[in-house]
């Protein structure tokens, strides 16, 4: 389907009704139900082959839609609603009884987001109701970031999908907890932990877990805040590497590895990212189904600096990568 307003008008109407359909956003796209309707939410999960316990993020497209969500709007939640929204943020807030548990994947709290994807929005409004929508991929393959990779995930499973062109933000929505005293980051994203202080005017926190493998950390012993954190992620077919140290030595190190496994006969791609964050972004999960479709067995990939949105890019590519992480 095209972003029509007639495709639209029908896609949500689907949606009305029961049905499922994937649609672009600005970050990924997400696989959309009613998310008020239990059976259609179990559906996602069920095409998604998502565990029931991960929660889905609800989209709205109009702020005043949070209210019959949450059981209250703190102050701060109405800054950060003010200050990013509509936009790449989901907020998780305390959860109304309107919001099924199927929805909540069983948790007393609900993400919420209000995209700025103006078909996103469109399509929401249109169907006149909150929509449930997770990332449109078969879990644990990278996030679909066009029409195609939803297809080639999901292709017979679903009712339509909305092409809207590639995603220009490309890595999922920041999560942020609003229930603590003090907001806690838990999944990054092109929203940033400083950005958040500043618009807050307070330090905020950073769930410990992130980009810290597992089992090295004591903390991960520990059940993990947002569920979406404990399942392996993004994952490419091929076998990925990533080399971390000063750029000189990462370039010349993931050479001589491409030229020592093209020698054996291997298909390598390699990943090298310059400066720009925002790119890195837009481009790494496109950069791995590109790989899969061209059968890659390797994928060399240089470490970016983990702060600010590269930290963000990070947290993906060391879950692509099952954090094999090799120092140079
Ligand atoms: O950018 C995005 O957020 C995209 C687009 C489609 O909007 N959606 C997306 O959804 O990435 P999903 O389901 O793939 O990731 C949602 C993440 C998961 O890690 C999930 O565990 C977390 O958000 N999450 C959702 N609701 C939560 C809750 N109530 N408490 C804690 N974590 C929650
Ligand atoms: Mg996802």
């Amino acid at each position: 389907m095209t972003e029509n307003s007639e495709d639209l008008e029908l896609a949500a109407k689907i949606i009305a009704d029961g049905g499922l359909v994937a649609f672009p956003t600005e970050t990924v796209y997400g696989l959309g139900a009613n998310a008020l309707d239990p059976d259609a939410v179990a559906r996602i999960y069920e095409v998604k082959q998502r565990p029931s316990d991960n929660p889905s993020i609800v989209h709205i497209s109009e702020k005043n839609q949070i209210e019959p969500l949450t059981v209250r709007v703190t102050t701060e939640m109405r800054i950060l609603m003010d200050r990013f929204w509509p936009g790449p943020l989901t907020m998780i807030a305390l959860s109304s009884d309107l919001v099924p548990t199927v929805t909540r994947g069983g948790q007393p709290t609900v993400g919420i987001r209000l995209p700025e994807s103006r078909t996103a929005r469109e399509l929401i409004r249109k169907s006149g109701c909150p929509v449930a929508a997770p990332s449109a991929n078969i879990s644990g393959r990278p996030s679909p970031t066009t029409a195609q990779d939803v297809f080639d995930d999901l292709n017979g499973e679903i009712h339509a999908i909305i092409d809207g062109g590639p995603c220009s933000v490309g890595i999922e929505s920041t999560v942020i907890d609003m229930t603590g005293d003090i907001p806690m980051i838990l999944r990054p994203g092109i929203i940033t932990k400083e950005d958040f202080e500043e618009a807050l005017g307070r330090e905020i926190l950073t769930d410990p877990m992130l980009n810290v493998k597992p089992e090295l950390s004591g903390v991960n012993c520990k059940k993990p805040k947002s569920p979406g954190q404990k399942y392996r992620h993004y994952a490419p077919k091929a076998k990925m590497i990533i080399f971390e140290g000063e750029p000189d030595d990462v370039r010349s190190a993931i050479d001589e590895e491409r030229m020592e496994r093209e020698v054996m006969g291997q298909k390598v791609k390699t990943l090298i990212f310059e400066s720009d964050e925002r790119k890195a972004a837009r481009d790494f999960f496109a950069e791995l189904r590109e790989a899969d479709r061209n059968h890659v067995d390797v994928i060399l990939a240089a470490a970016l600096p983990e702060k600010g949105i590269g930290f963000s890019v990070m947290n993906r590519m060391l879950k692509s990568a099952g954090y094999n992480i090799r120092k140079v």
